[in-house]
């Protein structure tokens, strides 16, 4: 089975008739779209050929953001007060439909509204479309949202740690408002100074010891301090060139700490989530920012890795299990919400965009 196209033949049908990607579809928590999981599913289908899902899913999104706009206009608004939001905030997932899902969920997360934009400028310069009338509203309204919003802690990319600031968000938020300032034009220009003291602030408080550091303030505990997710700092966010020294340093610790010697990749030391297996994404993520870096055989390597995590079916799970970190917490996941979440369609997306970027070799 060829893998590639097996991964879009996954995606496809896991879409909605409303453009919405399902997160996962037999895991119960994630039968929702999240707007994390749907951008880098958009994009990877982008890079597939596949545009009319990806321009499917950012109708989707659009409709979405409008839909729960006067939400955002009152985070907007009390963020201007500097008052606590209480329930007006934009949802991490939605419903298929685009509603609020009826059970509690860590919803306060920024990152996914950065990687939308981005995800979207992207696939606006690759199919040369326009944005529509409610598309031009639906970026602004999220950069503006993101704008006001920026500096809050809110929930991290792992819908944990929400006490604190996350390098990663923040440079998803910086992808975003730069991307918002190229799509809006001369409207834009204002999102880009801020994207600048986002980059700032980063450099300035996200540093520990040469690397980038899990969240600020920086953890006294070393099992919190580092994460694979940085890499999403250069790739694709950009706040930092792939091959910048703190990038460097940065995944040099990915790979001395979170990564199973030839093997996938942890998301931090203290992760508990199923007792902590090896993530199917940020292999194929860190194989993306070797890619970036010219180191192709490393690149590879987890290629394979990935590949050969696909069950008989060509599915590719969430995490796998045989190097956990915590395997005395894995019985506690499975009994609350069944085996591990499979298939995972943003494994499948990541998949795709490292086996494209190795075919552009
Ligand atoms: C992960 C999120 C992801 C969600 C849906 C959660 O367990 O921590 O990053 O967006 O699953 O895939």
């Amino acid at each position: 089975m060829d893998l590639f196209q097996h991964s879009v033949h996954v995606i496809t049908a896991h879409q909605a008739p409303t453009g919405a990607y399902v997160a996962s579809p037999h895991f119960p928590v994630y039968r929702y779209s999240w707007f994390r999981d749907g951008a880098f599913i958009a994009y990877a289908m982008d890079l597939a050929g596949q545009h009319g899902s990806a321009r499917s899913f950012h109708d989707w999104a659009i409709r979405t953001i409008l839909r729960h706009a006067r939400k955002a206009e009152r985070a907007i608004e009390k963020a201007a007060r500097s008052e606590p939001l209480g329930q007006d905030y934009l949802h991490t997932r939605y419903t298929l439909e685009g509603e609020e899902g009826p059970e509690g969920w860590p919803d306060f997360q920024l990152d996914g509204f950065g990687t939308w934009l981005w995800a979207l400028s992207e696939h606006v310069q690759r199919t040369g479309v326009s944005l529509t009338p409610d598309g031009q509203a639906a970026v602004a309204l999220a950069a503006r949202y993101l704008s006001a919003l920026w500096a809050r802690p809110c929930y991290d990319l792992w819908e944990e740690h929400p006490h604190y600031q996350h390098p990663y968000t923040l440079a998803a938020i910086y992808a975003g408002l730069r991307a918002a300032g190229t799509l809006l034009g001369a409207e834009g220009h204002a999102l880009i100074e801020v994207a600048e003291q986002v980059r700032r602030f980063v450099l300035t408080h996200g540093v520990q010891e040469g690397r980038l550091v899990k969240y600020i303030p920086p953890a006294p505990d070393p099992a919190y301090r580092i994460d694979a997710s940085l890499v999403g700092v250069a790739t694709p966010y950009r706040l930092l060139p792939p091959e910048d020294p703190l990038m460097r340093a940065t995944v040099a610790s990915i790979e001395r700490e979170l990564r199973c010697p030839g093997g996938g990749v942890h998301r931090y030391r203290a992760d508990t989530y199923y007792g902590g297996g090896e993530w199917v994404l940020l292999a194929a993520w860190l194989g993306w920012y070797y890619m970036e870096v010219a180191e192709i055989q490393r690149a590879r390597e987890l290629l394979d890795w990935v590949e050969a995590q696909a069950d008989a079916e060509g599915h590719l799970p969430e995490q796998v299990s045989g190097h956990l970190l915590a395997p005395e917490r894995y019985g506690e996941w499975e009994a609350r919400w069944g085996p591990v979440a499979k298939p995972l369609l943003w494994s499948h997306a990541k998949y795709l965009i490292l086996r494209c970027a190795l075919q552009s070799t």
